[in-house]
């Protein structure tokens, strides 16, 4: 029989078809899900704790609602992409405290600090820029419910990008004080975005295996390269500068060529040493220990059985 469920997950995975809780799995696929799904979600969740530092010092109403509501919609995706971790056998509290036990990690971008309003912006242009490039191929991820959470992300990450290109460009237009901003934040910004997309390839000990389970669909440095592309004309019509000397355009390639990013500082932030990796998952356990009564009260509702 083994034999017979296997044969069926090769078939779906060469068809580039989807494979659904139900099907067997090998355990491998499912614990590398497990890792990217959850290190995901959890990006989600820490990831407003940037963002949300600016929501009581917006400078207008306007700019105030825009941030809380693009704040909230992390918080959703995060939970949608727990629920679709779920289907694996896993279930969100178990998840948390993998994270808040430094067992599970989360993207390393969010380990910035945000200085200054325009990272408000920066954010949304480069990082969810970012996002929007890795994430758009997951759509076509090989697992049902990754993909499936993937395609109404991305969405609404597009339209978190062009939030921040729009808040950017509104500073562009303003005084030279609001352009030093934009500059300043983008020149924090480069590098880290660019480490989103994880270690080169040759350094990368799960893209290969990934690929070959359709759960990746792209290398690492195909989707840097990818982003660098996209971003760079987006940069000339803001009129800012992109802080890497060789940044410059290949003809043959037909590709940007680029510097490398510090990969030593990625592997330091990675490992928990990154300016704010201490303050970021103290303040998620805070929120975890003042929301136990929330959970508490859930929980005790249901097994009374209410129905709404
Ligand atoms: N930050 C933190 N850890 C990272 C990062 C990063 N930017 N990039 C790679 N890593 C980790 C990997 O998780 C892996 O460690 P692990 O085996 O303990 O999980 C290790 O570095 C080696 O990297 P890879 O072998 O390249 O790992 P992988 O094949 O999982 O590729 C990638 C990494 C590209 C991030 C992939 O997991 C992915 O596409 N994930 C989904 C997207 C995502 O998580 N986005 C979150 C940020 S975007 C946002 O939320 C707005």
């Amino acid at each position: 029989e083994d034999t017979y469920l296997e044969g069926h997950f090769d078939a779906v995975i060469e068809a580039n078809d989807r494979i659904e809780p139900r099907d067997w799995m090998p355990e491998k696929y499912r614990a590398t899900l497990v890792r990217q799904i959850a290190q995901h979600a959890h990006s989600e969740i820490i990831g407003m704790q940037p963002e949300g530092n600016w929501i009581t010092r917006a400078p207008s109403l306007r700019r105030k609602a825009i941030l809380l509501a693009k704040v909230q919609d992390e918080a959703g995706h995060g939970l949608y992409l727990y629920s679709a971790c779920e289907t694996l056998g896993v279930s969100r509290s178990e998840l948390t405290e993998l994270l808040l036990a430094g067992k599970q990690k989360y993207s390393s971008i969010f380990n910035y600090p945000t200085l200054s309003y325009a990272d408000v912006g920066t954010i949304g242009w480069l990082v969810d820029g970012a996002a929007i490039c890795n994430q758009v191929p997951l759509c076509r991820t090989s697992f049902g419910p990754y993909g499936r959470a993937m395609i109404r992300i991305c969405k609404e990450e597009s339209f978190h990008q062009r939030q921040g290109f729009e808040l950017l460009s509104t500073m562009m237009r303003g005084t030279d004080e609001q352009r030093a901003m934009v500059q300043e934040s983008v020149d924090r910004f480069w590098w880290p975005a660019l480490m989103m997309f994880g270690p080169p390839d040759d350094d990368s000990p799960n893209t290969a295996q990934s690929m070959a389970w359709g759960i990746k669909r792209d290398t690492n440095d195909d989707l840097r390269q990818k982003f660098v592309d996209m971003t760079v004309p987006q940069a000339e019509a803001l009129g800012v500068t992109l802080p890497d000397p060789q940044l410059v355009w290949n003809e043959q390639r037909g590709h940007y060529d680029f510097g490398s990013p510090d990969w030593a500082e990625f592997k330091a932030v990675v490992k928990g040493e990154g300016p704010c990796n201490t303050q970021r998952l103290a303040h998620r356990q805070r929120a975890h220990d003042e929301g136990a009564w929330v959970r508490e009260a859930a929980t005790a509702y249901a097994e009374k059985g209410v129905r709404a």
